[in-house]
């Protein structure tokens, strides 16, 4: 069984206005690359090839100019529209076709992950064919996200959104894998008092259902969403003191498309032709295995 991958880049980003106030959040810089780049690159570092883009019709057209059909890439891009920002759940309401038989992953289109061990937790996420997975991330200010009470033996035993005296710090991040009744799942579930079809409330069914994994995030890990003017400039210094020390590259697209044979040298190259910039000397040592 395939899993596809949808990444979710539309809302209103009001916490960042007046920067969001004509371009989107998603395509917003994050040090030396659009924001989106950073989602779709967790995407495809857990082997998905089959993505579909969901953003609101003034953005997409954004990023359709961004990223095409990602044949570039190695990789299928489609992309829908969110009409409005009705909440994360309803992904698989719009996405439901595009899922059709399939597993599939959710990623925001605001969070940033970076960690060693990585590509290892997707894959293991990724290869459970039923259930779900989620990630636990420990988190100084609980109060802000969904948060996960696990069990002594490190289960999830409940799971509450924003909670005003949280039991847990295991914040939620916005990453999550689904087998295939995430569909019938989401289209069953109410608008909350907030009026959006909640994820929480997903994850909660699965959970119910003795069908939740939870894989925490180590120490050391970094997990980001750059949603707030500080959160933005945290990632971006983040990115730029990572790989300016190391001299490695996060959320580069060509890099991963190639490493994970999506694409040969030879497009690799072609790629690196088309761009003018510390981008492009990147890939042309990605190419010549000096990375
Ligand atoms: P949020 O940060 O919750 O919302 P937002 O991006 O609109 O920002 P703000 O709170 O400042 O108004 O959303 C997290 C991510 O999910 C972000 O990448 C936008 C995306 N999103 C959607 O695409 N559709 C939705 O219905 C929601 C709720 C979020």
């Amino acid at each position: 069984m395939k899993t596809k991958g949808i990444i979710l880049a539309g809302g209103k980003a009001t916490r960042l206005y007046p920067i969001t106030s004509t371009i989107s959040k998603q395509l917003l810089p994050v040090y030396n690359k659009p924001m989106v780049y950073y989602p779709l690159s967790v995407l495809m570092l857990a082997g998905i090839k089959d993505i579909l883009i969901i953003s609101n019709s003034s953005t997409l057209p954004r990023l359709k100019d961004l990223f095409g059909n990602g044949k570039h890439l190695g990789i299928n891009i489609s992309y829908a529209e969110q009409e409005k920002p009705n909440g994360l759940a309803e992904a698989f309401i719009i996405g439901e076709k595009f899922i059709g038989k399939d597993n599939v992953a959710l990623i925001l289109g605001d969070n940033i992950f970076f960690g060693h061990g990585f590509s290892n937790i997707l894959n293991k996420a990724k290869n459970r064919k039923t259930g779900a997975t989620i990630f636990g991330y420990y988190v100084e200010d609980p109060c802000r996200y969904g948060i996960v009470e696990l069990d002594k033996n490190k289960k999830p035993i409940a799971i509450t959104e924003k909670p005003k005296n949280p039991k847990s710090n295991w914040a939620v991040p916005g990453l999550y894998f689904y087998d295939n009744s995430v569909v019938k799942i989401a289209k069953g579930i109410k608008p909350s008092a907030r009026g959006e079809l909640e994820i929480t409330d997903v994850n909660k069914i699965y959970l119910k259902n003795k069908k939740l994994s939870v894989e925490l995030l180590d120490r050391g890990f970094a997990w980001l969403d750059a949603g707030t003017y500080d959160s933005l400039l945290d990632s971006a210094l983040f990115i730029r003191t990572i790989e300016q020390r190391q001299g490695i590259m996060v959320g580069c697209l060509e890099e991963i498309a190639y490493k994970r044979g999506f694409i040969n040298k030879k497009q690799l190259l072609e790629r690196a032709k088309h761009l003018n910039s510390v981008y492009t000397k990147y890939l042309l040592k990605v190419a010549n295995e000096k990375i």
